[in-house]
């Protein structure tokens, strides 16, 4: 059963929270992507989206609450750098990883002893939440809505189109426009000693910083990259958000060149190129033989799009796909992050990606 995508409204909103207090499946628009939903303290109801995912059972999910009073009751232990944050970008593209309470349950962390929180930003997303926790727990645990591996969805469509084989009548897509953010919340893991950013994402390392500034000498975070005891983070493994096709960063001054040279190599091949707007291409630019899709010079304008034009790329059948690469500074963290995952692989299978 394909089901369709509903727009979001009072209505569907209500029926969407009734669905989730059945243990139903919600495809629910956030800020950053669309999450796959499910009643977060329903061990059944989480069951199955892992199977609707394809993901790994031992894999931890991310809980949404409506608050962060509502946050706290399922940690354990909430530190004051908690507080801090909670308060400078909730509701907003932020996961804290705390010390669990007995409430969440095992399937949700994949059997560690903390659990991943968020408040969303996005109105629908609050919405939903609220509503369902007057009809049920109101905690909405919610992987990004794509199949393990795969791009994430920033529109109603890409989840339709995605995930809509796998999901069973009664389940719900539920249409909230595009996603501002783009890409996935920031992970910071408060659980240990001293913070640590797990995941780059919609929110920059300096502005977390800035907030833990001054809270204590040990409260500076780290990048969880090279640490031994680095929880485990679907979204660290090497490749990961990758898309069907064959992804390749490659200096932005020699991305003609390079789309010239995989054709002499690979004749046949369809190639997508993502050069920045900025970029004065030459006249072979505009060759038939391959899809030019320009990107944004600004980051987050770029982040906002990149999920979206890699998944309309896939969908167009691109086998290699050239991506100019940004430039290696803070701002472009999060960007930097996904285009390298998406151009890890670890063999040469096409579905690799799912
Ligand atoms: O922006 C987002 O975070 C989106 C929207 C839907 O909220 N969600 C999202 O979920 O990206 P997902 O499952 O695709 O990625 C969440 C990441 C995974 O890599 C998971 O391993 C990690 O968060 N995670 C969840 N709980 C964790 C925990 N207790 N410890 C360490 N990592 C955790
Ligand atoms: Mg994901």
């Amino acid at each position: 059963m394909m089901p369709s995508a509903v727009p979001a409204s009072d209505q569907s909103i209500t029926d969407a929270a009734k669905a989730l207090s059945q243990g139903r499946l919600v495809a629910l628009p956030t800020e950053t992507v669309y999450g796959l939903g499910a009643d977060g303290l329903s061990e059944h109801a989480v069951s199955r989206i892992f199977a609707v995912k394809g993901r790994p059972s031992d894999h931890p999910l991310i809980l949404h609450v409506d608050s962060a009073a509502q946050a706290k009751k399922l940690a354990a232990h909430w530190p004051q750098s908690a507080d801090r944050l909670a308060e400078a970008f909730w509701p907003g593209p932020l996961t804290l990883i705390l010390k669990r309470a007995d409430n969440v349950p095992d399937a949700v962390t994949g059997g560690q002893d903390t659990v991943g929180v968020r408040v969303p930003g996005h109105p629908v997303a609050l919405a939903l939440l609220h509503a369902f926790s007057k009809v049920g727990s109101g905690v909405i645990a919610a992987p990004s809505a794509n199949r393990f591996g795969g791009v994430s969805p920033t529109r109603a469509s890409d989840v339709v189109h995605g995930l809509g084989a796998f999901l069973e009548a009664g389940d719900i897509v539920l249409d909230g426009g595009d996603c501002s953010v783009g890409v996935e919340s920031t992970i910071v893991d408060l659980s240990g000693e001293r913070p640590r950013i797990l995941r780059p994402g919609g929110l920059s390392r300096s502005e977390i910083e800035q907030v833990l500034a001054g809270l204590s000498t040990q409260s500076t975070p780290s990048s969880g990259r090279g640490d031994a005891a680095v929880p485990r983070v679907s979204g660290s493994l090497e490749s990961h958000y990758a898309p069907r096709a064959r992804v390749r960063l490659i200096p932005p001054e020699q991305i003609m060149t390079a789309a010239t040279e995989t054709l002499t190599q690979q004749p046949g091949v369809r190639i997508g190129l993502m050069p920045f707007n900025h970029q004065q291409l030459d006249k072979d630019a505009a060759d038939m033989r391959w899809v030019i899709q320009s990107m944004p010079n600004q980051a987050k304008a770029y982040a906002q799009s990149l999920y979206a034009v890699m998944n309309d790329l896939d969908r167009l059948g691109i086998d290699v796909l050239l991506v100019a690469s940004p430039p290696q500074t803070v701002e472009w963290e999060a960007v930097l992050d996904r285009l390298r995952r998406a151009a890890t692989r670890i063999d040469d299978s096409p579905t690799m990606g799912e």
